[in-house]
């Protein structure tokens, strides 16, 4: 059986003493725990450099959680995906709705930030999710469509993370049912518009994720991983969903 892959997005959280903790707990389990499920470690910025060095050689991927969607250049403040490969970056997170409503990033842009990622050798985390309102007022589908078909590229290499925004932080999860549901929808979308790679393309989860209901999320169908938040920065509940992804 394919393991699920488990992608830990820490957000604006580690500084250096608590992502060395985090760090040191996984080096750790990797140690007594071999073929451990395909996991990517998605610190902010400030701490790529220093724990990409301590994940090189290791199970563990390095991912990013943004990036720009030119080269290089004048773009204060700003971090290209040819930057993140330098340092051994893996995946990079794009389109996450926390970054869609606070700097209004559009379908448009996320799109050109894959591509960019792509031609840097990273393998694009696009998200998509839709809000409450949209949910309830049976529109999802519609929000999804679009999401899906304005954010990724016409060559599109990468993974799609289905984040329900009422999910994100707020302890509610998404039932099976509607996870599986929209994972079909996904799916249909992917091969409707890539064909046979459309087939392929890991669909994963994410949405207050824990170690008491990521066993029921597993048994979706077709569930390709999670994408997890705040357990990502509690080691022994992180490690719980490593062990139990095994
Ligand atoms: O990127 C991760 C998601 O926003 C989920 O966050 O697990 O804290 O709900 P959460």
């Amino acid at each position: 059986m394919v393991k699920p892959i488990i992608i830990g997005n820490w957000k604006m959280n580690g500084l250096t003493q608590e992502a060395d903790h985090i760090v040191s707990s996984l080096l750790a389990y990797a140690e007594k725990n071999k073929d451990l499920a395909p996991t990517v470690i998605c610190p902010p910025f400030t701490q790529l450099y220093h724990i990409g060095k301590h994940l090189k050689n290791t199970p563990f991927e390095l991912g990013a959680q943004d990036c720009h969607v030119a080269e290089k250049g004048a773009y204060t403040g700003n971090i290209s995906a040819a930057m993140l490969n330098d340092i051994g970056v893996k995946y990079v997170i794009l389109g996450h709705s926390e970054r869609r409503s606070e700097y209004k990033e559009s379908n448009a842009l996320i799109n050109q930030k894959a591509t960019a990622a792509q031609n840097a050798n990273i393998l694009p985390v696009v998200c998509i999710g839709e809000t409450k309102e949209e949910r309830e007022s049976g529109q999802y589908k519609e929000v999804l469509a679009e999401q899906l078909k304005g954010s990724l590229p016409e060559h599109f290499v990468g993974l799609v993370a289905y984040e329900p925004i009422w999910a994100i932080g707020t302890g509610v999860t998404a039932t099976n049912e509607e996870i599986a549901e929209v994972i079909l929808f996904i799916r249909e979308k992917l091969v409707a518009q890539y064909g046979e790679n459309g087939k392929k393309t890991l669909i994963l989860y994410g949405g207050s994720v824990k170690p008491n209901n990521v066993k029921d999320i597993f048994a979706t169908s077709e569930l390709g991983g999670v994408l997890v938040g705040g357990v990502s920065l509690i080691p022994e509940d992180f490690l719980q969903l490593l062990t139990i992804a095994q």
